[in-house]
C-alpha cells in the first residue's frame, strides 16, 4: 500500500501572484442585482465573489506566459513573436495557413463570409452562438446534427459531442451543392462542454470527403477533448495527448480558434486552413477589419504567450487536474441531488434548473431565477443557458427552450477546491429554499441577443 498512488488530485502549480476577492453580504448583493435589473452581465465584477460567468479570457496565465509577454516584439509586420506563435500552432495543428484574430468570433465572420453565400447549410454537432449568428449573417442556415444521446441532460454516453454521421450522410446526399463545409466543435460547449471521440471524427472526415467538403473544427477546447479521448477511447490511454492533438487535427481540413479557452490566454484566437484560394482571399478580409497577416488582431507580446500557453496546455498534470476538477463539483452536486447535466463536461458543471424549480414555467425563466438566487445568496455568478438566450422567436414570439440550464463555466488555474467547495456550499444553500424562488418576467430587451442586456423583473408570488 505505502506506494499506491495518491488519491487526491491537486493543482499541479502553486499561486505565484494573487488577486483580492472583495467580499459582500446577501444584502449588498441584493442591492446589486436590483441595480442591474437581475441580468448578471450588468453586474460590477467586483460585486462577485466567485465569477462562473465563462472560462473564456479569464484564466490565469503562468509565470512563463508573463516572461513571454515582456519577450513580445511590436513589430508590424514579420515579428519574431508571429513565427514563435505560427510555429507552437503548426506544431498542434500543421495546416499550411494560420491567420491570427483578436478572438475566435472574427475567425469565423472571415471563414463563413469567404465560404458561405445566401441559402446554403452548415452542419456541426451544436454551432456555439457567434458561430450560429456568424453563419446566419451570411444567409446561410446552421444546423446542428449531434447525437440523439446529447438531448438527454441524465444520460451517460462517453462521446455526448458527436455528431450523427448518418443525419449529415442524408444531409449531403440530398444538398450537396448547398454544403460549403463540415464544422465539428470540440468540445461541444453549448451540448454541455462534452467531448467528441477521434472515431467520431475520423467518420464525419470520411463522409465530408467522400462528398469533396471541407472539414474544419471549432477547437476553443481541443486539449480537454483530447483528453478525453485518451481517457475514454479504445486504445488510446498510452498516448501522449500531443499526437491525439494532431490525429483530430489531421482528420481535418482547417480550424477556428478561441484562444481565450485551451491556449490561456486573455484574448486571442485564429482561423487556419490548407486551402491556398480560401487562405487568401481569408487574408484579404483580415488585412479590413483585424491587421496585417502577421498579427492579426493581436499584439507581439499576445502572441508570445499564446505560444507558451500552447506549451502548458497539453500538460498531462494540468489536464487530469482540470477534467477531475470539473468532475469533482459534479459528483458533489450529484450526491447533494441537485440535478446536473451528466457525465461532467470539461470546462463547466451544467446545473437543471427546470428540473430543481418545477413550479417556476419555463416562460418564467427558471434558469435565471437560479442564477440570481445563486449570485444573491453566495455571490456566485453563473450564466443561465435557456429560455432567456434561446426562447424568442424570429417572429417575436416567445418558447420554452429544449433545456433550462445554468453554467458554471470554471475558468483555467483560477480557482481552488476549496473555492469549489464554497460553490458546492452555496448550491446546497439554494436547494434549501428552491420552494421560495420566484420567476422573472422580461421588463425589456433588444431584438437580438437579449440576454445581454435585458431588464428582468422578479414575478411577485
Ligand atoms: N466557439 C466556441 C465553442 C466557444 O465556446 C466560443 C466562445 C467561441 C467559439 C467564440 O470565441 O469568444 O473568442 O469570440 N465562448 C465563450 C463562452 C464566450 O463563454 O462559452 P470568442
Amino acid at each position: 500500500m505505502a506506494d499506491a498512488p495518491f488519491r487526491t488530485v491537486f493543482e499541479p502549480f502553486r499561486i505565484h501572484s494573487v488577486e483580492p476577492l472583495r467580499m459582500t453580504t446577501p444584502q449588498e448583493r441584493g442591492e446589486a442585482v436590483r441595480a442591474a435589473a437581475y441580468n448578471l452581465f450588468r453586474l460590477h465584477s467586483q460585486d462577485v465573489l466567485i465569477d462562473l460567468l465563462t472560462d473564456s479570457g479569464t484564466g490565469a496565465m503562468s509565470r512563463d506566459q508573463w516572461a513571454a509577454i515582456q519577450h513580445g516584439d511590436e513589430s508590424y509586420a514579420g515579428s519574431p513573436s508571429w513565427f514563435l506563435f505560427k510555429e507552437a500552432v503548426q506544431e498542434l495543428f500543421p495546416y499550411e495557413h494560420i491567420i491570427p484574430t483578436h478572438q475566435g468570433r472574427a475567425a469565423e465572420r472571415i471563414l463563413f463570409e469567404v465560404v458561405c453565400r445566401q441559402g446554403m447549410v452548415v452542419p456541426s454537432n451544436t454551432h456555439f452562438d457567434t458561430t450560429r449568428a456568424n453563419v446566419e449573417h451570411t444567409g446561410a442556415q446552421a444546423l446542428d446534427l449531434v447525437i440523439e444521446e446529447a438531448h438527454d441532460p441524465q444520460g451517460w454516453h462517453p462521446f455526448k459531442g458527436n455528431m450523427d454521421v448518418e443525419r449529415l450522410e442524408a444531409l449531403l446526399a440530398e444538398r450537396a451543392d448547398d454544403v460549403p463545409c463540415v464544422m465539428v466543435t470540440v468540445t461541444n460547449n453549448s451540448g454541455g462542454g462534452q467531448p467528441v471521440s477521434l472515431a467520431n471524427l475520423q467518420a464525419v472526415s470520411q463522409v465530408a470527403h467522400r462528398y469533396g467538403k471541407p472539414l474544419y473544427l471549432d477547437a476553443c477546447r481541443f486539449a480537454e477533448n483530447a483528453w478525453f479521448i485518451r481517457e475514454r477511447e479504445l486504445g488510446q490511454g498510452d498516448r501522449d495527448v500531443r499526437d491525439i492533438i494532431r490525429d483530430m487535427a489531421g482528420l481535418a481540413d482547417g480550424m477556428t480558434m478561441s484562444a481565450k479557452k485551451d491556449p490561456m490566454g486573455n484574448i486571442g484566437g485564429w482561423l487556419a486552413v490548407n486551402d491556398d484560394a480560401v487562405a487568401q482571399e481569408c487574408r484579404n478580409l483580415l488585412i479590413l477589419t483585424e491587421g496585417f497577416p502577421t498579427y492579426g488582431g493581436l499584439a507581439g507580446r499576445d502572441l508570445e504567450a499564446l505560444a507558451q500557453g500552447l506549451r502548458e496546455v497539453v500538460s498531462h498534470d494540468y489536464l487530469r487536474f482540470r477534467i477531475r476538477a470539473t468532475a469533482y463539483v459534479v459528483e458533489a452536486l450529484t450526491a447533494m441531488g441537485m440535478p446536473c447535466l451528466q457525465p461532467a463536461g470539461g470546462h463547466a458543471v451544467y446545473l437543471d434548473a427546470r428540473a430543481l424549480l418545477p413550479h417556476i414555467p419555463p416562460l418564467e425563466y427558471p434558469g435565471q431565477a437560479l442564477a440570481v438566487a445563486l449570485y444573491e445568496l453566495g455571490g456566485v455568478r453563473s450564466c443561465e443557458i435557456g429560455t432567456v438566450m434561446f426562447g424568442r422567436q424570429s417572429d417575436g414570439s416567445e418558447q420554452p427552450a429544449a433545456l433550462d440550464l445554468v453554467r458554471l463555466a470554471i475558468p483555467r488555474r483560477t480557482y481552488t477546491q476549496s473555492h469549489m467547495d464554497y460553490v458546492i456550499e452555496v448550491c446546497e444553500r439554494v436547494m434549501e429554499v428552491r420552494e421560495s424562488l420566484r420567476g422573472y418576467r422580461i421588463v425589456s430587451e433588444p431584438p437580438m441577443l437579449r440576454h445581454f442586456t435585458a431588464d428582468f423583473a422578479p414575478i411577485a408570488g
